[in-house]
């Protein structure tokens, strides 16, 4: 078992702490939330546990209150009280709702984090930001709240599919990209096999990163990098009812923000590389140079800006990063020009 911190569990053993670590709380209800394709695929591996099920629909049009509805009926209906635990079995959408819900029924109530995604793993589940979609801005409601546990089981990732596995992997090559070179050089390759490894070590960053700024005031800033253009791009897909997954739309931020980090010292050789290794591992996000205005219109409005200024992470070198770099309108055009012809 590799503990990280005081509550984040790596281990193909991951379930079985978890069954020990109830066991040792005594909870009074235990619930677990999971969509469709982890009711199938991972909550069978917790046959061991006794639990209620709060089964909602997978996809990120249902990351709104009417589910947080759902899930808070399906508590109340179980009889949760101040006593009991919702697990969140599931990518990161189960662990943003059901960390939402689990931190604002009954002002609070325990929740541990199983994810089961990639992109939830390495993550989502570290660093307390629950929260939901409002009308079509990611992520606009919620609240930092921890988990008291995380059980990060690398094989659960066995029935992941392909194109959410290769999201999540755009957030490792971000941690790769602001906080540690060699780490991001070992990423330019996929290589399966050491996956567990490479898990631990971006958990590991982010945790870091987090515990030295749960409240993102500063340095967790850093963490925002390819966000603040990606989320625009996210933001604009779902309203238009395109298919981009939050991990591809941040390696298309990652592409542009790249470009912009010129001017905060990131060498063109650096640049080349990351352009490259990003082409040649993600899908081009379905937009098109004309919907610039657009896409800007979503960055202006995104909650981590202030009045009317688009604020961007960029990177002074690769391994390190800068925060609240305010960026202009033909900055982003001329990234997304290139991004688009590249
Ligand atoms: N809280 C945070 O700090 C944070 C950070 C990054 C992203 N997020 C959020 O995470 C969400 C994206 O997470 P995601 O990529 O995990 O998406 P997701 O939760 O939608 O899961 C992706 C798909 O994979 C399926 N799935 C999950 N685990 C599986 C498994 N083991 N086997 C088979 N299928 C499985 C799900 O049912 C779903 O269809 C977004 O809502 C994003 O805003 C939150």
């Amino acid at each position: 078992m590799h503990l990280i911190g005081e509550h984040i569990v790596v281990s193909d053993q991951a379930l079985n702490y978890l069954k020990n670590y109830l066991e040792s709380k005594k909870y009074s209800r235990v619930f677990v939330l999971v969509d469709e394709n982890t009711a199938k695929h991972c909550l069978p591996l917790m046959d061991e546990i006794k639990y209620q099920k709060i089964q909602i629909e997978s996809g990120e049009i249902n990351k709104n209150l009417d589910t947080c509805t759902q899930i808070w009926d399906a508590l109340l209906h179980g009889k949760a009280d101040r006593h009991s635990v919702l697990i969140n079995l599931g990518g990161g959408l189960i662990g943003d709702i059901g960390g939402f819900c689990a931190a604002t029924f009954h002002r609070g109530i325990d929740f541990i984090q199983v994810p089961s995604s990639l992109l939830a793993m390495v993550d989502a589940s570290v660093g307390g930001k629950t929260g939901i979609d409002y009308r079509v801005y990611k992520n606009m409601i919620g609240v930092f709240a921890q988990p008291v546990m995380v059980f990060i089981q690398p094989r659960l990732l066995d029935t992941l599919p392909e194109r959410y596995f290769m999201a999540g992997y755009a957030e490792m090559l971000k941690h790769g990209l602001i906080a540690d070179a060699e780490y991001w050089q070992e990423l330019r390759v996929l290589n399966k096999r050491r996956i567990k490894l490479q898990i631990e070590k971006s958990v590991e960053i982010k945790r870091t990163i987090t515990d030295d700024d749960p409240h993102e005031k500063g340095r967790r800033k850093i963490l925002n990098f390819g966000h603040t253009l990606g989320h625009a791009i996210e933001s604009y897909c779902l309203e238009q009812g395109r298919d981009l997954l939050h991990g591809e739309a941040v390696a298309a931020g990652m592409f542009m923000e790249a470009i912009v980090s010129a001017k905060t010292g990131l060498t063109h050789e650096d640049i080349l590389h990351i352009r490259e290794t990003l082409l040649s591992l993600f899908p081009k996000a379905p937009i098109a140079l004309e919907e610039g205005t657009e896409i800007w219109n979503y960055a202006l409005g995104d909650k981590k800006n202030k009045s009317g200024k688009v604020n961007c992470t960029l990177l002074t070198t690769v391994g390190k990063a800068v925060y609240d770099i305010r960026i202009q309108y033909p900055e982003f055009q001329e990234a997304l020009r290139i991004y688009l012809s590249s």
